[in-house]
Order: structure tokens, then sequence, then C-alpha cells
């Protein structure tokens, strides 16, 4: 024991000894951490029903990202039986896959976002985004009514579906090319969405702001909260939990 504590005692009294040594042991820690990350392929587990986002849910989350409302609002709901019960099931690494950058979030000045899609109506949204005092009259929320005044100029979105493909979205060329008319057609009455349905599983595709006539920023905004949460269906996926 004390020949131990004497060896011990030449490493704490020897500062190079001691810097190589405390190296030695950082790198092997994140060696060990680190590295098993690049080989296992299921870092996240696939769930069924995960989809990439629609180019109008897209231009709606850049703009949930551009007014930061990721300020006030996670979109991360805990395993806490607390939160389980106010929010839903909590959320699955899978649901936030194609989400570049995820938003999570850490602070909650506002409730969490994760499972708010369908939880109210369109109109709701509309109405609370243009004044959440009407709707909820002890809201410190910002107004945003401007977004229903502002035309959605989202930018080339066969662009914007490319660069995330880059980065593994499994957008497929058929996404690619049709992502600018997919943009208008998901908030256009009038369109035929039955390909884009077809290629973007239980998207919703309506006018969401109100006036059919236009296209604007409040239609993307209300299509990206009405579907959050929305694409894995729970019900059907619990027996798969209790299996493992
Ligand atoms: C200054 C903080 C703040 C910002 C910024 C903010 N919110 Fe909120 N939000 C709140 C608060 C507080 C509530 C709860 C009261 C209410 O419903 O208005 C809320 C409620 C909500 C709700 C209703 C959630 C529910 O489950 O009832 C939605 C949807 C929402 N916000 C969306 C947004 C969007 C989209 C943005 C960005 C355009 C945004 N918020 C920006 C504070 C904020």
């Amino acid at each position: 024991m004390t020949s131990f504590a004497e060896k011990h005692k030449k490493l704490e009294r020897n500062v190079t000894l001691l810097g190589v040594a405390a190296f030695v042991v950082v790198t092997i820690g994140g060696l060990v951490e680190i590295a098993p990350l690049f080989w296992i392929d299921n870092t996240v587990e696939k769930v069924e029903g995960v989809r990439p986002y629609t180019p109008l849910e897209l231009a709606g989350r850049n703009i949930y990202m551009r007014e930061g409302c990721y300020n006030c609002h996670s979109q991360m709901i805990r395993p806490f039986r607390d939160e389980v019960e106010r929010y839903g099931h909590y959320s699955l690494a899978a649901e936030s896959m194609y989400d570049h950058p995820f938003q999570w979030g850490s602070k909650r000045t506002g409730p969490d976002l994760a499972r708010v899609g369908k939880r109210y109506s369109d109109e709701w949204h509309v109405q609370h985004l243009k004044d959440p005092r009407s709707v909820v009259p002890e809201s410190i929320m910002p107004k945003y009514g401007f977004l229903a005044e502002t035309d959605l100029n989202a930018g080339d979105m066969t662009t914007h579906l490319k660069a995330l493909s880059r980065v593994g979205v499994p957008y497929t060329d058929k996404d690619l090319e049709l992502a600018n008319a997919d943009l208008k057609a998901q908030a256009d009455p009038e369109a035929d969405t039955a390909d884009l349905l077809k290629r973007y599983p239980k998207a919703q595709a309506r006018d969401f702001d109100g006036n059919p006539t236009r296209l604007t920023e409040m239609d993307a905004l209300v299509a990206y909260l009405q579907m959050l949460g929305t694409l894995v269906d729970f019900e059907s996926a619990q027996p798969q939990e209790l299996e493992r």
C-alpha cells in the first residue's frame, strides 16, 4: 500500500508526468465515448411514420427560427409523469432526426410545442398569433399579426431540400424537382395534392391562414405547428415498445 502511495507521490509532484498521464486518461475516456458513435448505425432508432418535412412545413419552421419562438418554447417532452400527462408521449430521438438544427430548446416561458399539432384549430392559431391575449387573457406572448400580411418568400426550395439531403435527409429526386410547386400546392385548396400526400404521408393540405387567395408566412407557420408531433402513431407503437 505504501509503495503505491509512494509511486503516486512521484506522479503528483512531477507536472510534466502528471500532464502526460492526465492526457492519456482523458484520451482513452474520449475514445470510449465517441468512437462507437461512428460505427453503431442505429444511434437513432428508426421509428415508423417519421418523414422529412414538406417544403411548406420547412418554410414555417424557418419562420419559427427567424422569429425566435425557441426562446420561449421547447420541443422536447421529457419522460417524466408531469410532462407526459400535460403534453403527451415523451419525445423520441427519431422525431427530430430530420431537424437541422433541432429545436429542443431549454427555455419554457410558454408551453412545450413538441405535440401541439392538431390540438387547436387553424383559426385558433391564427387568432392566437395575431393577438395572444384575445384567446388566452393572461398570455405574455408577443403578437405576430404581420405574418398574415406578409407573402411567403421562402426562396428556392429545391436548393433548400438539396442542402438538407447533403446532411442525410432522404428527399427523393422527385421531391427536389417538385419542391417549389409543393410549397404552393399544400396551402392551395384548388391544387391536386394526391401525389404530395403520397410522398409526404400525413401531410395536411389546406388553406391555413383563412385567406385562400394568398400564400402568407402565416400559412407556413401554422402548417408547421399543425404537424408537430403528429407523425408517429403512438397507439400502435406501444405494443412494439413493450415487446422489448
Ligand atoms: C416571450 C415569450 C414567447 C415567445 C417569443 C413566443 N411565445 Fe408562444 N407562448 C408564450 C406563452 C407564455 C404561452 C402560453 C400562453 C398562451 O397560450 O398564449 C405561449 C403559447 C403558445 C402556443 C399555445 C401552446 C399550447 O399548448 O397552448 C403556441 C402554439 C405558441 N405559443 C406558438 C408560438 C410561436 C409559433 C412563436 C413564434 C412566432 C411563439 N409562440 C413565440 C410565450 C412566447
